[in-house]
């Protein structure tokens, strides 16, 4: 009872920084150039928070971002502050904690927190810091055991294990949102995590109310529109990976959903740019490319606790461009990737899951053998046919040259039926293989 008395005390000392003997640092605001502040006399380490005080009374919330000689350069947390030359900045020192505790399930908040539902204030009761807990990479544990998400295609072909970080490679509007409504719904987590970063507006609520509604009681959901700063959008994506792994540290198995990462690596690219980087890379400065691992390495199964985030990251890829930069990266560091095809789609073939092109890099070690050798032999069938498409389309296929693309051919409208799953319904890991197993096992 004391010592939980001793640790109120002590979080509300530390708002009042007793603890820090050092002077306080306070400066002031001198320039406001391209939504970038630069502030004299306030030495603070990058990534800090600060709180600019206007005359009339309010207060601006701030980042420290970067500096040039005696000045610090920081981009403001709201967007339109009143800020006038030669205010005060002062530190804000719990401006990289992040409020979290069993008092977020079941609400929406925005990237500083803030409740967007209008169900009251919340009452989080824990903190954790924005940018995680640096641990020993032995902590991290493998990934053994299989993961249900609820649909077919997914369980069956491409089985996701628990702690597997997977991206959904896809253009606009191929059914990327409903996939992931799909599998929240479907999935066996305790926890679901969600940050919808710089979507539309419209669509926020749109997926509260279609996607999310039946997962509400397990659900907590970091939302930041398009419209607002990109420090935000990127704040909004690190405070739903706190929240997940606050939720793993107490031993549960969470799912983060993380739509977009594309829409992450934006907002970095904006700040990164305004800040001076080269764009080394199709208009990415490094720093932009950096955040995907930054933030993907942050998943995944915790040895100590048992307790896992299993993550899911939207990544856009229009018109089947694979060398997009943000894809490579995402590519390079998850454990999976889902691709869904435009084609499929506008054959209202849905989820419209490219399976030839997706992979789950564990499904080896999550799965028996029968079940993998059923997924292997649907793959050869799908790769048979994808391979030699245009030849069977134009009529120059002569069946009996090859048994396999004969089956191929012949068994088409099964195989794509097998991917074919309505939005509403769930079919669970079992049922999926099983279902694998009869149709296309040994
Ligand atoms: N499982 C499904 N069953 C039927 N229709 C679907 C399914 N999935 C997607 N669709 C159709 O595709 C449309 C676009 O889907 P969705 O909003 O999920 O795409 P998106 O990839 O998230 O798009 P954006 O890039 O705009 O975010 C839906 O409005 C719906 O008509
Ligand atoms: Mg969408």
């Amino acid at each position: 009872m004391i010592r939980a008395e001793l640790t109120q005390a002590e979080t509300l000392f530390e708002h009042l920084q007793v603890q820090n003997r050092q002077p306080r640092h306070v400066g002031r605001l001198v320039s406001h150039d391209a939504g970038m502040l630069e502030v004299t006399g306030f030495r603070r380490p990058i990534g800090s928070g600060a709180r600019v005080l206007a005359s009339d009374g309010s207060v601006c919330r701030a980042e420290v971002v970067g500096f040039r000689g005696e000045r610090t350069l920081l981009v403001p947390l709201d967007a339109d502050a009143p800020l006038e030359n030669g205010i005060r900045v002062e530190p804000d020192s719990q401006a990289n904690m992040v409020q979290v505790g069993e008092g977020l399930i079941g609400r929406v908040i925005d990237a500083m927190g803030q409740p967007l539902d209008r169900k009251g204030p919340i009452i989080a009761g824990g903190v954790w810091p924005l940018n995680g807990v640096k641990g020993n990479v032995l902590d991290r544990g493998r990934v053994t055991e299989p993961f249900d998400l609820g649909v077919r295609a997914v369980n069956a072909l491409l089985t996701a294990g628990r702690g597997q970080r997977i991206a959904i490679i896809a253009g606009s509007g191929v059914g990327k949102s409903v996939l992931m409504g799909q599998m929240i719904a479907g999935a066996e987590a305790d926890i679901v995590v969600t940050g919808l970063i710089g979507e539309r507006g419209r669509e926020v609520s749109d997926f509260l109310e279609t996607k999310l509604k039946h997962a509400m009681h397990k659900s907590i959901v970091v939302a930041v529109p398009a419209d607002h700063p990109p420090v935000l959008r990127l704040r909004a994506a690190a405070r739903a990976t706190a929240i997940a792994e606050y939720f793993r540290a107490r031993g549960k198995k969470v799912l983060l959903l993380i739509d977009s990462l594309t829409r992450c690596a934006h907002a970095q690219r904006e700040i990164g740019l305004a800040l001076g980087e080269p764009p080394a890379m199709k208009g990415y400065p490094p720093s932009a490319l950096a955040l995907i691992p930054r933030l993907v390495e942050r998943a995944g199964v915790d040895a100590r606790t048992g307790g896992s985030i299993t993550a899911l990251y939207t990544v856009l890829a229009d018109g089947d461009d694979t060398d997009d930069p943000i894809v490579d990266a995402a590519r390079a560091i998850v454990d999976g990737h889902f691709v869904l095809s435009r084609s499929l789609s506008e054959q209202a073939i849905f989820p419209a899951i490219d399976i030839g092109k997706s992979l789950s890099r564990v499904m080896a070690d999550v799965v028996p053998d029968e079940h993998r050798q059923a997924a292997a032999a649907y793959r050869r069938l799908w790769a048979a046919y994808e391979e030699n498409r245009d030849l069977i389309l134009m009529g120059a296929y002569r069946p009996g040259n090859d048994p396999v693309i004969d089956e191929a051919v012949q068994r088409r409208q099964e195989i794509l039926n097998f991917i074919r799953q309505d939005q509403k319904s769930r079919i669970d890991l079992d049922t999926s293989a099983n279902a694998l197993i009869a149709e296309f096992g040994a």
